[in-house]
């Protein structure tokens, strides 16, 4: 019953494809070159849409039933929490910031640079707490039972991306991921 983990875990691996995009993206801005917008749209609204309002709150339901259970009360699971509402605020940040330069309005580079390069460092530190400290502590304290309820909260919400159907709205990014894969 560690299946909800494997799936957190290929999200994240997901989640570190697109970053790494993003990244791509940001050097080029570092370099004065133009960078691809509607890619990095499409991977703000991916990321703002469907991983804040899908990975994070199932992340959030397993942490919530081990703060129900016994178990002592974990820096690192409530440091977890926090980063959720950062990651949210920034990559709103970020999206609101390519949206002004796909409006052609003035964006300063360094502002661009300074707060594409804050998001993905984020995320990936947050992978790693999750990785490293978060799930090792949540797998050993949750019961089957508590997994399996779990489970049946979870919203069923289909990724529109990495799923089995790709969302129409998606299939320019997926094509991109594939190609450069
Ligand atoms: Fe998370
Ligand atoms: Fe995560």
């Amino acid at each position: 019953m560690t299946q909800i983990f494997e799936e957190l875990n290929n999200q994240h691996k997901n989640i570190v494809t697109l970053i790494h995009m993003i990244e791509n993206q940001i050097d080029r801005v570092a370099n004065e070159e133009m960078p691809n917008v509607s890619l990095l749209l499409d991977i703000m609204q991916y990321l703002t849409r469907y991983v804040d309002v899908s990975h994070h709150p199932t992340e959030e339901l397993l942490i919530a039933r081990y703060e129900q259970s016994e178990a002592p009360e974990n820096h690192e699971v409530h440091e977890c929490k926090l980063q959720h509402r950062q990651l949210l605020g920034l990559g709103r940040e970020f999206l609101a910031i390519v949206e002004a330069v796909r409006e052609e309005q003035l964006v300063e580079r360094v502002e661009f640079e300074r707060v594409g390069r804050e998001f993905i460092q984020k995320q990936l530190d947050h992978i790693d707490l999750e990785e490293g400290k978060v799930f090792p502590v949540l797998k050993k304290s949750l019961n089957k039972k508590a997994l399996k309820e779990v489970r049946e909260e979870l919203a069923q919400s289909k990724d529109p991306l990495f799923g089995d159907i790709v969302d129409k709205e998606y299939q320019k990014l997926y094509d991109y991921i594939i190609r450069s894969a």
